[in-house]
Order: structure tokens, then C-alpha cells, then sequence
């Protein structure tokens, strides 16, 4: 898609971090936006900052994890902008697992896999048939990580499960779409190339009570990128991060040529890519060190 011009722009998780950046990347290229989250402090913020840079913009409350949700959210566009044309399956948490993954609490699984997994498959059956309706053409994005998407990071096991889900689901979607001759664009969003400066690491602060644990936090003990980055400055190791809007510009440049792998990697992610992928065809046992770790 190369003119986001008075295009409207759906995306989920778009109160904060990534999907916040992204609205504003689009809205400052001309697109109408709208957002569904859970978060309301947040919601209330990105709406008065999207107008504030008198970008047009509706935020609506939208859980992920209820088809019913993403329902509404798809009325939403259609019934204030007229349509959609860019679906942002963006919305995601980390579940702040730490120890052993037979110790995890059944909780965290159901948590992570029901906003990131369930969150992509209630997307898909919520704007797939309203994209494929309107017969004009659109762009499905799903934010996945390549912590699952492309590598197994050793010590996430429940976001890296997820997230390894997410991809197979999106590189699906797009086989499907393109055996189906379908005027729909399907792309892979991988926020990076290092950390990126969100939420995700308090993810805590959106977690139904349904699903709490009793733990105040992560059980990592680290809640941002800030606790990450005093972490790794004790093992004297000078952490690189990205900021959001980095994320979004390189995902609308990729949008603008239609492009699948909306990545941005380093000389070591590759290098840990290549590991992995080298490891499979010779048949040799993992360890984290073959594994770049
Ligand atoms: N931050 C990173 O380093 C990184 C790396 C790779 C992938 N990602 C992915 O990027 C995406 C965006 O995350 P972020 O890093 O911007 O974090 P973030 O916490 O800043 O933003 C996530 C947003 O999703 C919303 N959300 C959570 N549960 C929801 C639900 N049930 N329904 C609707 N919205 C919900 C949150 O309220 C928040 O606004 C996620 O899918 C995440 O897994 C992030």
C-alpha cells in the first residue's frame, strides 16, 4: 500500500508502545485510526495526543480475547470512517514467566496465550470477512516477535510459544490469501531490532483479576526496560534498545512495497537466525551457546 492517505487504520494494543507509534506514524501520513484496548488511563491519553496533532481518530475499548470485542471494533471503523482498510493485529503482553516451565502457573499460560494467540485468531475472524467483503485493497499486519517468530529465546517459554503460534498463524494467513487471489496484503511486524522501549514489561498493569496470580509483577522482578537495562549494566553490558516510532517507520516502509517480513535484524540476530537454521538441516543438538544465547 503505498498512500495511507484517508485510509482507516484499525489497531489493536494501540494505546501504547508499538501500536501507539504506529497510530501516529499512519495518522501523520494521512489515515484515520482506530484503536481498541483495554487500558483506559492510556486510551484516554493516545485519543487527546491523536487530536491534539489533529489527526482523525476514534479509541474504543476492545478485548482481544472476545471475538465479541473485535466485533464491535470492526462496527466501530465501519460505521465512523466507512470502512477499513489496514488491520493492525498488534495488541500483546508478557507474561513475566521466570524459573522452570513445570512450575509455571497454569494462569500465566492462559493469560499470554489467550491476548496474543486468541488475540490474532479473533482479529482474523473478525476483519477477514469484513476486508474480503469491501473487495478493495487492504493490509493485515500481525505483530509477532522473533522471540518464537524466528528464534527460541531459553528462558520465556509461555511468550515464546505464543509468539512462535502467531507467526505460523500469519504466514498462513498470507498462503491462504494468496491462493485465494485475494486484493488483501498479509505482512509480519517484528518489533526490533533490540528490545523495544514499551509496556510490554509490565504488562501486569492490564491483567484481568480473573487470571492474577498473587505475584506483584513479573516474577522476574523486572517490570520495564529501565530494571533490563540496570540488570545487564551489573553484568557490565551496555544495553541497546529501539524506541516504538523507529518500529512504526520501518513497518510503513515495508508496507509501502508490500512487503511480507516487516524485520529489521543486527549482525548478531541474524547470526542467531543462521544458528538456528543450521542447527536443523545438520541434525545438531541444540544448546543455547550453538544457539547465539
Ligand atoms: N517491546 C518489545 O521489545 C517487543 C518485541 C517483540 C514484539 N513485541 C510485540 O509488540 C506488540 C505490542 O507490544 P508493546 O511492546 O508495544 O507493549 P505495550 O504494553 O506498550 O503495548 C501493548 C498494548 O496492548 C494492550 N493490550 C493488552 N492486553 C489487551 C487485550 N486483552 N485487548 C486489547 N489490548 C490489550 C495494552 O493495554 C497495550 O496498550 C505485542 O504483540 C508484543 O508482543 C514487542
Amino acid at each position: 500500500m503505498k498512500d495511507f492517505t484517508a485510509k482507516v487504520a484499525v489497531i489493536t494494543g494501540g494505546a501504547s508502545g508499538v501500536g501507539r507509534s504506529l497510530a501516529f506514524a499512519l495518522g501523520r501520513r494521512g489515515a484515520k485510526i482506530v484503536i481498541g484496548d483495554v487500558d483506559a488511563a492510556a486510551m484516554e491519553l493516545v485519543s487527546a495526543d491523536l487530536a491534539a496533532e489533529g489527526i482523525a481518530a476514534t479509541v474504543s475499548h476492545c478485548d482481544v480475547t472476545d471475538i465479541e470485542s473485535l466485533n464491535a471494533l470492526a462496527a466501530t471503523a465501519q460505521s465512523v470512517f466507512g470502512g477499513v482498510h489496514l488491520v493492525f493485529a498488534n495488541a500483546g503482553i508478557g507474561a513475566g514467566e521466570a524459573g522452570a516451565i513445570w512450575d509455571y502457573p497454569e494462569k500465566d499460560w492462559q493469560w499470554c496465550f489467550n491476548v496474543n494467540i486468541w488475540g490474532v485468531i479473533n482479529s482474523i475472524r473478525a476483519f477477514m470477512p469484513v476486508l474480503i467483503a469491501q473487495g478493495e485493497p487492504a493490509h493485515f499486519v500481525v505483530t509477532g516477535s522473533g522471540n518464537g517468530g524466528l528464534v527460541i529465546y531459553p528462558d520465556q517459554p509461555i511468550y515464546t510459544a505464543s509468539k512462535a503460534a502467531v507467526h505460523t498463524i500469519t504466514e498462513n494467513l498470507h498462503y491462504q490469501v494468496q491462493a485465494g487471489g485475494l486484493p488483501i496484503k498479509v505482512s509480519a511486524l517484528f518489533p526490533g531490532p533490540h528490545v523495544v522501549d514499551t509496556g510490554l514489561f509490565n504488562s501486569g498493569r492490564v491483567r484481568p483479576e480473573s487470571l492474577k496470580t498473587g505475584v506483584d509483577g513479573n516474577a522476574t522482578g523486572i517490570n520495564s526496560v529501565d530494571d533490563m537495562k540496570k540488570m545487564a549494566a551489573e553484568y557490565g553490558i551496555e544495553m541497546q534498545t529501539t524506541h516504538p516510532d523507529e518500529v512504526a517507520e520501518m513497518a510503513l516502509q515495508g508496507l509501502e512495497t508490500d512487503a511480507f517480513w516487516l524485520l529489521k535484524t543486527t549482525p548478531e540476530t541474524d547470526a542467531m537466525i543462521q544458528a538456528r537454521t543450521e542447527m536443523i538441516m545438520s541434525r545438531t543438538t541444540p544448546t543455547t551457546e550453538r544457539s547465539g544465547f
